[in-house]
């Protein structure tokens, strides 16, 4: 149809590019709120201060995927399904055992994520009682399967779920195969619930862009697992300590910070796309970190991570970049004796609480993701015989 017919459509006012697609909306959601201007975040309307205040991993997971808060016999429910899924299949251990034991946790859990799926998939996607099994299945095997690799890879067999431990107490047993001190344990699920949703950020991206194929929640879940394992996203909090520890003292931060500055290096744990001021989970992260120290004895990484916050805040702080979530969390984890290649793993178990619910949300309204691209390649090639090149 040539161009200037009257039945030619209208031209496409095509949107600027915009690389990373920043500011570009990409779906309506109800999940997660986040103000980077004021350093606010909300899961379905509730600030992350009073979850964490009254909250536990598992309630808030619920309240993530379903939109409210369970009654006291709705979440007693959820807590005991969790609770007897949490064994994973002899097969998927054994499968686990083949694995390289230098391979990285992250690359484990991707596949033993992916791998739940030759078990339970049958994209019954219009079923609720389907909907609910996934959901139940991931948030309970994904930590088993977590502290099931890092037993393997040191060559011992995975410590079985506990049935009376909560959740996040259960995990911490799995891989020490004791009982945690009872405020290690709290601490830890506050991390979980600080790391269980952030809207759009790169691994939730990934998720709705699986789920709107309509394949399985196995392989939503692990597609988004493999795009949290970048340092530039998850990856991050691991790399703060070796950050931290090749920084050395505290006298060393100015220098240091002045020829990463020079060298126009990232500073790990710092910056953020949607965070215009410090990361709320950060403050309460620091806070955290402090009641462990206070508990179980002080950490001088901390004064020298405070010193460089305090130091970036002059260097950086002009440009909007201040410590964002993965800042303090390796210091948490480092106190409760967590290897630090766990650490993304770790917020991969908190964040299939939020990727659930953009699978959930995103069955509810889908369209497949197909966005445009702007060619910028060749055109009208000849082709050339092998021959001839
Ligand atoms: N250290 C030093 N400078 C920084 C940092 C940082 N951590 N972050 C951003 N900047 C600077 C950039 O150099 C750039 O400066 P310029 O305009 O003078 O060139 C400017 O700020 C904008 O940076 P972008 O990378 O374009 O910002 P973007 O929004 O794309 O990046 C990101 C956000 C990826 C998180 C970035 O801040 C970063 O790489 N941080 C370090 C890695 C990190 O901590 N990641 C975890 C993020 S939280 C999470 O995913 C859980």
């Amino acid at each position: 149809m040539a161009v200037d017919s009257p039945l030619a459509p209208a031209p496409v006012e095509r949107p600027p590019f915009r690389p990373g697609l920043e500011g570009v909306p990409a779906t309506q959601s109800a999940i997660c709120d986040i103000d980077g201007l004021k350093g606010l975040l909300t899961y379905r309307g509730y600030t992350v201060d009073d979850l964490v205040a009254q909250s536990s991993f598992l309630e808030t997971a619920y309240l993530l995927i379903w939109g409210e808060l369970p009654t006291a016999a709705q979440l007693k429910e959820f807590e005991h399904e969790v609770q007897m899924h949490r064994r994973v299949s002899f097969r998927i251990r054994d499968m686990m055992k083949s694995f390289p034991s230098q391979g990285h946790p992250m690359d484990a859990l991707q596949a033993s994520a992916a791998s739940l799926g030759l078990f339970y998939s049958r994209r019954a996607l219009d079923n609720p009682e389907y909907i609910v099994s996934a959901v139940v299945r991931l948030l309970a095997k994904i930590p088993t399967m977590v502290a099931a690799f890092q037993l393997i890879r040191k060559g011992q067999d995975p410590i079985q779920p506990r049935d009376d431990l909560p959740y996040a107490a259960n995990f911490l047993y799995m891989l020490t195969e004791r009982e945690p001190d009872p405020l290690a344990a709290r601490i830890f699920d506050a991390c979980l619930i600080l790391h269980a949703e952030h809207s759009l950020n790169a691994s939730t991206f990934s998720a709705r862009v699986t789920a709107s194929t309509l394949t399985d929640p196995y392989a939503v879940v692990a597609s988004a697992v493999g795009t949290l394992a970048g340092p530039l996203h998850g990856g991050a909090n691991e790399d703060v300590l070796t950050m931290l520890e090749e920084i050395g003292s505290e006298d060393r931060v100015e220098a240091w910070l002045e020829r990463a500055i020079a060298e126009k290096q990232k500073i790990m744990g710092f910056g953020h796309r949607e965070y215009k001021v410090k990361d709320p989970r950060a403050v309460i992260l620091q806070k955290l970190a402090e009641q462990l120290f206070d508990q179980f004895g002080h950490d001088p990484l901390y004064d020298l991570a405070r010193k460089l916050e305090a130091v970036a805040a002059e260097r950086l702080g002009p440009k909007g970049i201040y410590p964002n979530v993965d800042f303090y969390s390796g210091l948490v984890y480092r106190k409760l004796g967590i290897p630090e290649d766990l650490f993304t793993p770790i917020f991969a178990i908190a964040r299939t609480a939020g990727w659930l619910a953009h699978w959930k949300e995103q069955l509810g309204a889908n369209r497949i993701y197909r966005p445009s691209q702007i060619y910028t390649g060749a055109a009208g090639r000849d082709w050339m015989p092998l021959q001839a090149r």
